[in-house]
C-alpha cells in the first residue's frame, strides 16, 4: 500500500535533507509511528543510514515516553547512536524478548524476505530480529524490490571465522560455478573488514534466477563450516516502510 507524507513536526524537517535523506526519514518516522507502541519497554535499533532517523523520531516521543525504555543495539554504530541520544543501553543477553527491532535492509523482496550486511552487522541484527516480536524494515524507494539481487549486486553478504575464509570462499566458488565470491576488504584495501564480532565478510553474487529462492541459498551457504551467519533474512519482517522520491511512503 501507499500513504501520503507523514506529518513532519520536528525542525529537522528545515534542513535541507537530499532527495534520497529524505526518503530514508520518511519511512523511518513512518515505521516508528505505526510500530512503537506506548507500551513497548525493550527495542531493537539496527545499523546503517536509516536507522539514524528511527533513533531520532523515538527522541521526539520525548523523555517521558523514552525514561522506561532499554534500546538494544546491532552494533557499535547503533550503541554510539543510542548512547549519545540520551536513550539507555540495554544487551540481548539481558532482554532476550524484544518488543520491536527496527533496521534498515539492502534490499527487500515481494515477500518481505531480504538481504542484510551490506555494514557487516548482519549476525547482530539477525540475532534481533529474531528476539523481536515485531521485526521491521526501513528503507528508501532503490531497496523495493521484487526478487532479491535486481539493485544490491555486491552479493550475499556472509560473516566468517577468520580462520576459514579461504576454505569457504572456496565451497563458495564450487556452488557458484565460478570464483565470483570475494573477501570483503577495507578501503583503500588495507586490510579486511573485521565485524563487531572479530570476523570477516563474503560478498557472494548469486545469480537472479537462485536469489528467487532465497531460503535455500541461506540454507546452503550456512551449512557450509565456518560460516558464522548469512545476510538473507527469510519470514522475518513483519512489515518493510519504503520512502519515496516524491514524499510517499510504500508499505510492504
Ligand atoms: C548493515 C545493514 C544495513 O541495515 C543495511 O546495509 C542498510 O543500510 P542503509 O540504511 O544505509 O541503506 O544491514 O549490516
Amino acid at each position: 500500500s501507499r500513504i501520503g507524507q507523514p506529518k513532519l513536526v520536528s525542525p529537522i524537517t528545515d534542513q535541507n535533507l537530499s532527495g534520497l535523506e529524505k526518503s530514508k526519514q520518511l519511512a523511518a518516522w513512518t515505521a516508528v509511528d505505526q510500530h512503537v507502541k506506548p507500551e513497548h519497554r525493550v527495542i531493537g535499533i539496527g545499523s546503517g543510514s536509516t536507522v539514524p532517523y528511527v533513533v531520532e523520531r523515538i527522541v521526539q516521543l520525548g523523555a517521558e515516553a523514552n525514561q522506561e525504555r532499554v534500546f538494544i543495539p546491532t552494533g557499535f554504530q547503533s550503541k554510539e547512536l543510542i548512547v549519545s541520544s540520551g536513550l539507555s543501553l540495554g544487551d540481548v543477553d539481558q532482554y532476550p524478548t524484544i518488543d520491536v527491532t527496527l533496521d534498515g535492509a539492502d534490499e527487500v523482496d515481494h515477500e518481505l524476505n531480504c538481504i542484510k550486511g551490506g555494514g557487516a552487522c548482519h549476525l547482530r541484527e539477525k540475532v534481533l530480529a529474531e528476539a523481536a516480536n515485531t521485526f521491521i524494515l526501513v528503507a528508501d524507494y532503490r531497496k523495493n524490490v521484487e526478487y532479491l539481487g535486481t539493485n544490491f549486486t555486491p552479493g550475499v553478504p556472509i560473516e566468517v571465522v577468520p580462520f576459514a575464509y579461504a576454505k569457504v570462499l572456496q565451497n563458495l566458488h564450487h556452488i557458484l560455478g565460478s570464483p565470483k565470491a570475494s573477501l570483503r576488504m577495507a578501503v583503500k584495501k588495507a586490510g579486511p573488514v573485521v565485524s563487531d564480532n572479530g570476523n570477516f565478510i563474503i560478498d557472494a553474487p548469486f545469480d537472479l534466477e537462485k536469489m528467487k529462492t532465497p531460503y535455500t541459498i541461506m540454507a546452503q551457504i550456512k551449512m557450509l563450516t565456518g560460516v558464522v551467519e548469512v545476510g538473507v533474512f527469510c519470514n522475518m519482517a513483519k512489515a518493510a516502510y519504503f520512502g519515496n522520491e516524491d514524499g510517499s511512503v510504500t508499505i510492504k
